[in-house]
């Protein structure tokens, strides 16, 4: 009997090791992590720089309180804030904690605007978390389910379609349009490239924020080091986590203009948030993204990986979506019986309704990613 909550569904498989692309089972058994821990393990497991900046932080100090300046959590604001074009930083551990930090802002530009009942526009199928806040933002009826009442103040519109955010401007309620670049959990959706620069117009136009959702796509895993960076625009809000802290909990909402005096004091907080371990940490993602040429290889793997899936015969493939390392490959049936098939032949991937979804390691290099296309050509032909 497990003393744990029975809200996940874990594979029979335990992990003790890691390394690079690489994990290790309590068996010994090697296995390719082609999902980074859903899109976490950016460097890999393990990387050595980060481990070692981790154990350097550790034996000197590991948290504060934010009651006190905290030096690293002060030079990854500036390092996330220059990087990104934006000018502050809120540091949580999640997530959802991020965009709980941008739904929370907008309510504070609402009021400025003498708005009582504010809305946000957010896309159907969108992944933005679980709190009550962000699982309400999340355009998906399954994570809803069991948790009425929502926050009502989100208004779902479908996703790469302009005019459907349009269709909201003589509405003076809505303040802010909340989106992923991709969106991720439903299965790598790409919209077209221009529609994140239409977005922006609308916003514009209207005095709405336009927040980001970058949780997923950023920190290198599009290619660029944020996915809105392909469009050349600079949202107001922008939110990060995942690959962040390369496996450690950190996340950051940053935001720019107006939206970066919101916050004042007493009106956000939280308590472990950007401590210098994690603070430490992201700083040296950062270094190793730079000093390494990380987002060159994701974009030479990733042109690698294409041609492979792309080679592969299966007639089950309908399309490959892909940016940078996020990949989906649709299928024209239910692939749910991959997941441990795919188990079986040491390969770790997610399976989102009829596509294969992967989220290797930044660092995947060539040898990995045949082991990819060899395996996934296998698991097809099985099917
Ligand atoms: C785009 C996006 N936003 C928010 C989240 C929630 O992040 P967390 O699970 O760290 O709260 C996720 C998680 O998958 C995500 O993909």
């Amino acid at each position: 009997m497990s003393y744990l909550m029975s809200n996940y569904a874990p594979l029979a498989v335990t992990f003790v090791k890691g390394e690079g692309c690489m994990l290790t089972s309590t068996q010994g058994e090697q296995y390719l992590d082609a999902l980074s821990g859903v899109g976490v393990v950016g460097l890999g497991h393990c990387h050595p720089d980060i481990t070692a900046a981790i154990q350097l932080q550790a034996g000197e100090l590991l948290h504060t309180s934010n009651w006190y300046h905290i030096q690293h959590q002060e030079t990854l604001a500036k390092e996330l804030c220059m990087a990104a074009n934006m000018d502050k930083a809120f540091f949580g551990n999640s997530g959802a904690e991020a965009n709980e930090a941008a739904i929370k802002m907008t309510r504070l530009h609402a009021y400025s605007n003498n708005i009582n009942h504010p809305i946000i526009l957010t896309a159907n199928q969108s992944f933005h978390g679980r709190t009550m806040a962000t699982l309400s933002a999340t355009g998906n009826p399954k994570v809803q389910a069991g948790f009425s009442p929502l926050i009502s103040e989100f208004i779902h519109v479908d996703f790469d379609d302009v005019d459907a955010i349009k269709a909201h401007t003589d509405n003076a309620s809505v303040v802010a349009v909340m989106l992923e670049p991709i969106q991720g959990e439903s299965g790598v959706i790409v919209p077209a490239d221009d529609y994140l620069n239409q977005v922006q117009k609308i916003c514009q136009a209207n005095n709405w924020l336009l927040i980001l959702d970058e949780v997923q796509t950023g920190i290198g895993r599009t290619g660029k080091l944020f996915a809105h960076q392909y469009n050349g625009i600079t949202p107001d809000i922008l939110t990060l986590a995942k690959g962040l802290g390369n496996g450690v909990p950190i996340s950051a909402c940053l935001a720019k203009g107006k939206a970066a005096e919101l916050l004042t004091v007493g009106t956000h907080g939280s308590t472990f948030g950007g401590n210098p371990l994690v603070s430490k940490t992201a700083l040296a993602v950062l270094d190793v993204i730079k000093k390494d040429n990380i987002l060159d290889n994701v974009n030479t793997i990733s042109a690698y990986l294409l041609a492979g899936l792309q080679a592969l015969s299966s007639d089950k493939i309908v399309e490959i979506r892909i940016k940078g390392l996020m990949i989906a490959i649709e299928l024209n049936q239910d692939c749910t019986e991959l997941l441990n098939a795919a188990l079986k032949k040491h390969l770790l991937i997610n399976i989102t309704g009829r596509s294969i979804r992967l989220l290797p390691p930044l660092i995947l290099n060539q040898n990995e990613a045949d082991i990819i296309i060899i395996t996934l050509d296998e698991l097809l032909g099985a099917l």
